[in-house]
């Protein structure tokens, strides 16, 4: 994969997945935009990456605001003249029973885990198709496919409305040379699991059929493949990476 000259938004990059994307995106020659919420997180990946003399800036971004989305890239064209790749992988985990979910939760979860996914790809499209030209991956999750285990059912529902839109756009967006996929992961050591109990944390593990959690460079490896141009004839799929927990 070679991604020189080319510029990436990871969304979320300070940890975890999107972290790993960041780095290999780097690694492979791109310039990275790591936006996070979490400035100082998102500055230390920045000062790790130039550190071996790679190219990427940090901003802070909330994807819960439209406005935010938008001067992110913005921010990003700013920097590096255009945007090629977005990586829409920030999101949140909740846990909260049926019961209990109030509609303040509800919308925290949808505007953050849904909502950006849309601003964020419609802000990027005047930049992909003026190049014709533009690769956007976007975080699901095992919970979108079979609706969660050890989830709240808004992280699940967020989840499979990705694999929505990202089948929508890759459709509407072929004919700009533009390819939207999705990547479903099963569970992976980060810490967005750290929310969860320790037993279920141990019956999510028992229920693994490769008997353990994903890491994350292996959540990244398959998301950013997606992103490069050996993947060029791969738009609308979802990629299940999931330890064999569902096959589709
Ligand atoms: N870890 C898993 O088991 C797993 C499984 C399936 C899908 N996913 C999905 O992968 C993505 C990354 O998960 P992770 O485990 O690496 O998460 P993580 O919690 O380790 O990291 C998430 C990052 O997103 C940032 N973030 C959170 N809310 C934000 C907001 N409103 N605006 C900007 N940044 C924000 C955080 O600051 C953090 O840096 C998420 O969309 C998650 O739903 C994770």
């Amino acid at each position: 994969m070679d991604f020189t000259g080319r510029t990436a938004i990871v969304t979320g990059g300070a940890k975890g997945i999107g972290r790993g994307c960041c780095e290999l995106l780097a690694q492979n020659g791109a310039n990275v935009v790591i936006a996070d919420m979490n400035l100082e997180g998102a500055k230390e990946v920045e000062a790790a990456l130039c550190e071996k003399g790679l190219s990427a800036k940090a901003v802070q971004v909330n994807v819960k605001s439209v406005a935010d989305v938008r001067n992110m890239v913005k921010t990003a064209a700013g920097m590096f003249g255009s945007v090629d790749i977005l990586i829409n992988n920030a999101g949140i985990l909740h846990t909260t029973p049926i019961e209990d979910v109030t509609e303040e939760e509800w919308d925290n979860i949808v505007d953050i885990n849904l909502k950006s996914v849309f601003f964020a790809t419609q802000a990027v499209l005047p930049y992909m198709r003026e190049k014709q030209y533009g690769k956007v991956l976007n975080l699901s999750s095992l919970a979108g496919r079979n609706g969660g285990i050890a989830n709240g059912l808004g992280y699940s529902a967020t989840k499979a409305g990705i694999i929505g839109l990202t089948r929508g756009f890759a459709s509407r967006l072929a004919k700009d040379g533009i390819n939207v996929n999705a990547i479903a992961p099963g569970s992976t050591d980060t810490g967005i699991l750290d929310t969860l109990p320790q037993e279920k944390i141990d019956d999510l593990v028992s229920k693994i059929p490769l008997g353990r959690f994903g890491k994350t460079e292996e959540i990244a490896n398959v998301a950013v493949f997606l992103c490069s141009d050996e993947a060029a004839f791969v738009t609308g799929a979802v990629v299940d990476v999931n330890g064999g927990m569902y096959f589709g």
